[in-house]
């Protein structure tokens, strides 16, 4: 069973991105779909800037915080990015994290849900993010998931309370993720 890794794509101290995360993680695990489901949490992962001398496509990397990074990554079969809108775009620490490998993202499908404070949900940072996901092989599945007005929908105590549209929304972007697995991989990608 495929091993589906949900990466939360903020390092902020008492980032959304976490109880966000939790929740994706709950949603996933309960379909029959996923083998493992893992939260990855890059504020835990606590990668560097990116500082291997070699380009990362050759894959011979000399830290062991790339070396974990990379087993991490290349054990996982498919992936949802949790990201936030910073002034228009995604976060550094997710591009970081990114650019750190380059083989173990190719072939591997992903879906992306943004959020953000106000109106768009972070919508511009998933297309942003996009050719970046494009560029490293990864098959990005169509259409994203945005929430709005996260700081209303996030409690301190009880997580992620999202309402019922978001629920049937992220279980849409789940069973195309899955659909996307079962696709033959080596074709062009979605975005
Ligand atoms: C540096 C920074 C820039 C932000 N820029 C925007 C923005 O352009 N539009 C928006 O709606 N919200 C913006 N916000 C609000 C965030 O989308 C919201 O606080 C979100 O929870 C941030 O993700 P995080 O909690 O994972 O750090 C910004 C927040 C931060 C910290």
């Amino acid at each position: 069973m495929p091993r589906l890794s949900v990466i939360v794509g903020s390092n902020r101290p008492r980032s959304n991105g976490l109880p966000i995360g939790s929740w994706v993680v709950e949603r996933a695990s309960a379909l029959d779909v996923f083998g493992e489901v893992e939260l990855v949490d890059l504020a835990r992962i606590g990668l560097p800037f990116l500082d291997e001398p070699e380009h990362p496509s050759a894959g011979n990397y000399q830290h062991q915080h790339t070396k974990e990074w990379s087993a991490l990554v290349a054990a996982s079969d498919a992936f949802v990015i949790v990201l936030p809108m910073y002034n228009g775009g995604y976060g550094a620490a997710l591009k970081n994290a990114l650019d750190f490998l380059y083989a173990e993202w190719r072939d591997k499908p992903v879906a992306l849900l943004s959020y953000s404070a106000g109106s768009s949900g972070g919508a511009p940072a998933a297309e942003g993010i996009k050719p970046v996901l494009g560029r490293l092989g990864m098959r990005v599945v169509a259409p994203s998931l945005a929430v709005p007005g996260v700081d209303e929908l996030v409690d301190r105590d009880a997580g992620f309370r999202p309402g019922g549209e978001t629920v049937t929304d992220v279980d849409a972007l789940l069973a195309e993720l899955a659909a996307e697995l079962r696709a033959p991989a080596g074709g062009p990608p979605v975005s």
